[in-house]
């Protein structure tokens, strides 16, 4: 062969690789890196949609918008907090859009129903909501920012008993966290030489607290312990002051969730003392906290970022540094990246433990005062370090 048909046939095999590879589609989202966030962004647990994409976009906004020298696409898709429409949706985001990362997932069920398409993929599945113990059991590609409901109760449960609170009705919505609230507080509670009276379930679906409430009422205990997710603390509140527990002598108490920051502030007087254990509060002191709640209420005209803002927070904190890690390779690498991360979060110390891949983090033990005119979880004791009492079994 001539040296210009050699020439020639280098062109075209040069050419050919150039198209191939411009033709995989591999090579178009190696130019990006995409992350799929899917939350309830309509219906009943909107406001937990509203906060983490709120707070991934601050995210983004104070860090960049690339990482390892690609550009990060978010993908915000609404699940309706309709199980089967997560999953869906998390297929579609893998296999068409080729995300790195599935992310958000608003209630235990929608993360649980996601879990195998985690694992048959192996995309790395970050919670940065749902607080069942066992969900990131469901998936060896699932990594926890949010929390969990055992790590929230069982401080309550040792609070309770040493402060005057001996009798305990519990009331809690009836799925995974709820169950898991339930039991953690009353068997903590009970070591501890507490008495749980009656265990109360409301259905998690359009609860209809008052006849639970009126229960609780003829019961007499020194408190009422509750765990309902995200955003159905309001009607709660509202229903425990017109049976007039409040005026009977019975204590509210419970995981945090009932004294949501996105909502506490329109609760008005009943919500006053209310003592709760959860592992972020907006009043939060510290200067990363006081950044992070004005730079995100600058942003949101006004809105006062929840804990489920910070899980959405943190979630983006651990997918950029992964990413950053592994140059923006996903997969297996991705999450072994994820695995072990220590860092300062609006809520306080944060460690991603590489054996559960889970939470660990602070919970403090908070009052509902009064500062400057505003309603705030107060925190005044923390119990540090908390791993998921629900891993040790
Ligand atoms: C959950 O479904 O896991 C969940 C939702 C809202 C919460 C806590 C847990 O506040």
């Amino acid at each position: 062969m001539n040296l210009d048909k050699l020439m020639q046939k280098r062109h075209f095999l040069t050419s050919l690789a150039v198209a191939a590879a411009l033709c995989s589609p591999s090579a178009w989202s190696q130019e990006k890196f995409k992350i799929g966030l899917i939350l309830p962004m309509t219906g009943p647990f909107a406001s937990t949609g509203k906060q983490i994409e709120a707070a991934a976009k601050l995210y983004m906004a104070q860090n960049g918008d690339t990482v390892a020298g690609k550009k990060v696409e978010l993908i915000v898709k609404d699940d309706t907090s309709a199980p089967d429409v997560t999953k869906r949706i998390a297929q579609e985001l893998v296999v068409n859009d080729k995300v790195s990362v599935l992310a958000g997932f608003g209630l235990t069920p929608l993360a649980l129903a996601t879990a195998p398409i985690a694992t048959q993929s192996k995309t790395p599945l970050v919670v940065m909501a749902a607080a069942t113990s066992s969900i990131t059991e469901a998936s060896p590609f699932i990594i926890r920012t949010s929390f969990t409901l055992p790590q929230a109760a069982v401080g309550l449960a040792d609070w309770a008993p040493k402060n005057n609170i001996k009798k305990v009705v519990t009331l809690v919505s009836d799925y995974g966290p709820g169950i898991d609230a339930e039991k953690y507080f009353k068997d903590r509670f009970t070591f501890n030489g507490g008495q749980v009276i009656d265990t109360l379930r409301v259905p998690m679906r359009n609860p209809d607290f008052a006849p639970f409430l009126q229960k609780v009422r003829d019961a007499k205990p020194d408190a009422v312990y509750v765990f309902v997710p995200s955003g159905a603390g309001a009607a709660l509140m509202k229903q425990f002051a017109e049976r007039g527990l409040d005026k009977a002598g019975i204590r509210l108490i419970g995981t945090g969730d009932v004294t949501d920051d996105d909502i506490l502030n329109g609760m008005g007087e009943v919500a006053m003392g209310v003592i709760t254990s959860h592992h972020y509060s907006a009043s939060h002191n510290s200067p990363l906290n006081k950044k992070f709640v004005e730079a995100f209420s600058k942003a949101n005209a006004g809105l006062r970022p929840n804990f489920m803002a910070v899980g959405g927070y943190d979630g983006m904190r651990v997918i950029y540094e992964a990413a950053k890690a592994t140059k923006g390779v996903g997969g297996q690498a991705l999450l072994d990246a994820m695995k072990g991360q220590v860092f300062e979060s609006p809520r306080g110390p944060v460690f991603i433990d590489a054996q559960t891949r889970d939470v660990v983090h602070n919970i403090y033990i908070r009052k509902v005062e009064r500062v400057g005119g505003q309603l705030y979880n107060q925190e005044f004791e923390t119990i540090k370090d908390v791993k998921d009492p629900g891993k040790s079994r």
